[in-house]
């Protein structure tokens, strides 16, 4: 049973948990609009957490962030969906609302294309290789599709990427390719969507000759340091290498105005964060 009190109405649900810095992002902007209420981290169990996040919601909580490897799941206790969260069938964002109906969206790919813009690093027909099919990729398909980029997608059980390469065809341009594929194609961006980096591994053996020094290497995944993904990128020879934090800035704000109509400013966490 999760007691909530001292003014905790936001959460965010995972397994593990302790790296997410949504905490830290969230109780800033809760600070900085004057909300006297507070955000946690909450490791939940892989069996019961449908269980633990209804009765946060029964609780009094007011809205949660959903990470790995939940993202997929949690779909089945949502009453209604944004129009993302359905198309993406991923959802990282929940609200309580008034009527006590609990809302699914997915502010994962608005987060990741803010940052691509903001940072001058996508541009229309660019072809973006997605390593990874789980929840996380799922979430950034639609918004780079609709950006009017041509997307590859690949991973370690291929089945699961042909599915999505199905699923997704009707918005765009989407291949499915199997790792020994991915040098006969020319990509401009790399996004790692796995869960890889969390365990500290290499999400997949890539091939070496697709990197070059003007390849964007992007890691949905972030740390304090260079990511392993990062690492092995720039070991390869790419010089543009990024971690997730931008995107996860972005798609928090896209969160928190969900929750309480406030788009925050996000320059100072974003200060905060690199420092
Ligand atoms: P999320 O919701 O964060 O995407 P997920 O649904 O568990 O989490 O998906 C994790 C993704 O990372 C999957 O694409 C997974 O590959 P599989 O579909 O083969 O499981 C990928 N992944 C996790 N660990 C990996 C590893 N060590 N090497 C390569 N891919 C990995």
């Amino acid at each position: 049973m999760i007691n909530l009190n001292k003014n905790i109405y936001y959460a965010v649900f995972g397994n593990p948990i302790n790296h997410s810095k949504s905490p830290k992002i969230h109780n800033f902007f809760l600070k900085k609009y004057d909300l006297n209420e507070k955000y946690i981290r909450i490791c939940a169990s892989k069996k019961f957490f449908l269980t633990e996040i209804l009765s946060f919601f029964k609780n009094g909580g007011k809205g949660a962030n959903i990470t790995l490897p939940f993202k997929e799941k949690v779909y089945s206790i949502c009453t209604n969906l944004t129009k993302r969260a359905k198309i993406s069938g991923s959802i990282n964002t929940l609200k309580k609302n008034y009527i006590g109906e609990i809302i699914g969206d997915n502010t994962d790919g608005i987060g990741l294309l803010t940052d691509l813009k903001f940072k001058n690093l996508i541009n229309k027909n660019d072809n973006i290789l997605i390593l990874g099919a789980g929840g996380a990729a799922r979430g950034i398909i639609y918004p780079l599709l609709k950006f009017g980029c041509n997307i590859y997608i690949t991973n370690r059980t291929i089945k699961k990427a042909q599915i999505l390469s199905k699923k997704f065809r009707k918005f765009g341009y989407i291949k499915c390719l199997k790792l020994h594929q991915l040098n006969k194609n020319k990509f401009q961006i790399i996004i790692n969507a796995t869960s890889a980096g969390i365990s500290n591994n290499s999400p997949l053996v890539i091939p070496s000759d697709i990197f070059n020094k003007k390849i964007i290497c992007y890691d949905m995944f972030y740390g304090n340091t260079d990511t392993f993904f990062m690492k092995f990128c720039k070991k390869l020879g790419a010089t543009r290498v990024y971690n997730g934090i931008g995107m996860l800035v972005n798609q928090a704000a896209h969160s928190f105005f969900l929750w309480t109509n406030i788009f925050p400013n996000i320059k100072n966490i974003l200060d905060i964060l690199k420092n």
